[in-house]
C-alpha cells in the first residue's frame, strides 16, 4: 500500500508544566502520525496529558522538547505570530465547551473564521462553503438561531460546523461530547464522522469515553503522558464500542 506524506507528525513531545516549586511531567516523550482521511482518537483517563497533547498538535502551545510537523511544516518552532497563522488557517478546534459568540447568529457563528480574514460570509465562496457545512452537520433551517435558541447538541454542531468551514487540513476536537448527554453525543460523533466519511476530513479526537473513541479507525491509549497502546479499528460504518471494550480489556486497561 502506497503511503502518503502524513498530515502531521509528533515526534518525542515532552512538556514540563512549573507547578509552584514543583514541576509536572504531562508528556515523556510521545510521537504519533497521523494520515490524510485519518480519524484517529487519543483515549486516555483524566489527567493523563490529552488536552497538553492536542493543544501541543494545533500549535496552540509548545512543548517542552520534541517537534511538531503539520502539513510539512513544523510549527513547534514558530514564533507566535506565525504559529496562529497557521493554526487559523490549518487546523480546527472543538472544544467541551462550545464557545460560540451568544450575540452572534449560528451562520454568523460559522462565518468568523471568514469575517476575521476581512471576507464577507453572506456572499460567494463562503457563502457556499456556510450552506455546506450547515448540511453536513445537519443543521440545515438553523441558521438564524442564536446560540441561547439551540439546544446544547446544536450548539456544539454549530461549533463543529464553524472548525471545519475553512476546511482545515486537521480538526482537533477535545472531549466535544464531554458536556453532552448519551444520545446528543452520539449526534457530535455522528456530525464528525460524516465529515471525515463524506469530505476526507482528517480527525484527532481526545476522549476518555469508549463509545466516543470506537468512531475512529485508531485508538491511541494515552497513560501517564505516553502513549502506552494502539489499538487499529479500521474504518467501519456500524460504530459500535463493543470490538475496542474487549480489546482495552484484553490489555488491562
Ligand atoms: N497549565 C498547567 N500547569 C500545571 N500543570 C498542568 C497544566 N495543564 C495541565 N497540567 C497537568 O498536566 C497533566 C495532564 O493534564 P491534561 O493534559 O489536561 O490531561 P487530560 O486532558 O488527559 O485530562 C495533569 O497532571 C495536569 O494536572
Ligand atoms: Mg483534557
Amino acid at each position: 500500500m502506497a503511503i502518503a506524506a502524513p498530515i502531521l507528525e509528533a515526534r518525542d513531545l515532552t512538556k514540563r508544566y512549573a507547578f509552584g516549586d514543583t514541576t509536572v511531567d504531562a508528556l515523556r516523550g510521545v510521537s504519533l502520525t497521523v494520515q490524510p482521511g485519518e480519524f484517529v482518537a487519543l483515549m486516555g483517563s483524566s489527567g493523563s496529558g490529552k488536552s497538553t497533547l492536542l493543544h501541543i498538535l494545533g500549535g496552540l502551545d509548545k512543548p517542552t522538547s520534541g517537534e511538531v510537523v503539520l502539513g510539512g511544516e513544523t510549527i513547534s518552532g514558530l514564533g507566535d505570530d506565525a504559529a496562529t497563522r497557521l493554526r487559523r488557517d490549518r487546523t480546527g478546534f472543538v472544544f467541551q465547551f462550545f464557545n460560540l459568540i451568544p450575540l452572534l447568529d449560528a451562520a454568523e457563528n460559522v462565518g468568523l473564521p471568514f469575517t476575521i480574514a476581512g471576507q464577507d460570509p453572506r456572499n460567494g465562496e463562503a457563502a457556499d462553503r456556510i450552506r455546506d457545512v450547515f448540511e453536513l452537520v445537519d443543521l440545515g433551517g438553523k441558521e438564524h438561531h442564536r446560540p441561547d435558541q439551540l439546544s446544547a447538541g446544536e450548539q456544539q454542531r454549530v461549533a463543529i460546523a464553524r472548525a471545519l468551514v475553512n476546511r482545515p487540513s486537521i480538526v482537533l476536537a477535545d472531549e466535544p461530547t464531554g458536556n453532552l448527554d448519551f444520545t446528543t453525543g452520539g449526534e457530535i460523533l455522528e456530525a464528525l464522522w460524516r465529515s471525515c466519511a463524506k469530505r476526507g476530513q482528517t480527525i484527532v479526537l481526545v476522549t476518555h469515553d469508549a463509545k466516543a473513541a470506537a468512531y475512529a479507525d485508531r485508538v491511541e491509549v494515552i497513560q501517564d503522558g505516553v502513549i502506552r497502546d494502539e489499538i487499529v479499528l479500521g474504518r467501519r460504518d456500524d460504530h459500535a464500542a463493543a470490538p475496542l471494550i474487549a480489546r482495552l480489556a484484553q490489555l488491562g486497561l
